[in-house]
């Protein structure tokens, strides 16, 4: 090969080499081989070259391309393949590593409370029945057993809606979860056993009071009922709840219209420390009693063969009391650092405590 072939070659290997990836080749190789290339115009060349020298430089061009095309060609192969292992490095995953955790929501302290009494509850064979927030003055009041002028109805605060429903009854916003027993009795032939979570409403507003908050009401009807039945199924479901076996419960007299006897409940606790259990004060927890009978025929069931206990308790109280938990208000601020503080794992399943 002549000099200015050699030169070529050197020149193109050089260029080949700083080639860092295949545009670049691709420019080197449009620079050689293309149209305009240096080779393609040296063979153009070739019909100027003297006759006798002609057959020699045509040989040494053809020995020339092979050399750069396999040059080139090498380059190539070589560049992709070092593309495909910087991808492949880059794009590596090991599939061992714990997964990163993408932030989620939590389940709001109301929520795990309800999510909790239905376990429980439901181990114990209760469904779940729902009614409307807005109930009519007999559902709320006539029904159970607080006629119109009733106290009751003044102690509860309530809110009226306006206006009067098809029935001629006042609209009101349901002051307790109460008026479900009602829906429930007059819906299904017992026997019955279902829990009520909801909300419930009443004019009072102040660090302990607000007013939406929510309940949960038990209602059992069956044959042969007595204070007994009620009495096991309320202990076995606080000492579940709060995840204490001992936890010393109370059963106090007290009264509403729609249960006769009432009985308040108590559970121990350390007035001091607020620590539930020993500690030798009460703490009153929720409304209890035997279905009154005139509840009972007025929801078309007869008391002679149907007896059963209900029994309401209010959702925050419980929740604050369970987790600690000063302050009311915050339940329904949102503040997505009181959230994140009580909130709980949707993952995490409603554990029930052993032993109960
Ligand atoms: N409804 C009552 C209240 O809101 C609680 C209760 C329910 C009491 C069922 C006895 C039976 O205070």
């Amino acid at each position: 090969m002549t000099d200015d072939l050699l030169a070529l070659k050197t020149e193109t290997d050089a260029a080949l080499a700083a080639a860092g990836d295949l545009r670049a080749w691709d420019a080197v190789r449009v620079a050689v081989l293309g149209r305009s290339g240096s080779l393609t115009g040296l063979l153009k060349e070739l019909g100027k070259v003297a006759p006798e020298e002609r057959r020699a430089r045509g040989a040494a061009l053809n020995e020339l391309k092979e050399a750069l095309t396999a040059a080139i060609d090498a380059r190539r192969a070589s560049l992709e393949e070092a593309a495909l292992e910087a991808r492949l490095a880059s794009e590596r995953l090991d599939v061992t590593l714990p997964p990163r955790l993408a932030p989620t929501g939590l389940i709001h302290p109301i929520s795990r409370t309800m999510e909790e009494m239905a376990a429980i509850f439901g181990a114990m064979g209760f469904a779940i029945a729902e009614g409307p927030d807005i109930e009519d003055d007999w559902r709320n009041f006539g029904a159970l057993n607080i006629p119109a002028h009733h106290p009751a109805r003044q102690d509860m605060d309530t809110f009226y809606v306006p206006g009067i429903d098809a029935d001629g009854r006042q609209r009101v916003l349901r002051t307790h979860t109460s008026p479900v027993q009602v829906r429930t009795m007059l819906n299904q032939a017992p026997p019955i056993r279902v829990i009520v979570p909801g909300r419930t409403y009443r004019a009072d507003h102040d660090a302990t009071h607000s007013p939406m908050f929510h309940q949960v009401e038990g209602l059992v009807i069956d044959r042969g009922i007595t204070l007994g039945h009620l009495k096991g199924c309320l202990i076995d479901f606080l000492r579940a709840f709060f995840g204490i076996t001992t936890l010393p419960v109370r059963f106090r007299s007290s009264y509403f219209p729609f249960t006769e006897p009432s009985m308040e409940v108590d559970i121990g606790w350390n007035r001091k420390t607020g620590e539930l259990g020993g500690g030798g004060d009460w703490l009153e927890i929720l409304g209890s009693g035997m279905v009154h009978p005139k509840v009972l025929a007025n929801c078309g069931i007869d008391p002679r063969e149907w007896q059963g206990f209900a029994f309401g308790m209010g959702i925050e109280r419980v929740t604050m009391l369970k987790h600690g938990i000063p302050d009311l208000r915050p339940f329904y601020e949102s503040d997505i650092r009181w959230l994140r503080h009580y909130g709980f794992s949707a993952l995490a399943p409603a554990m029930l405590h052993e032993g109960v």
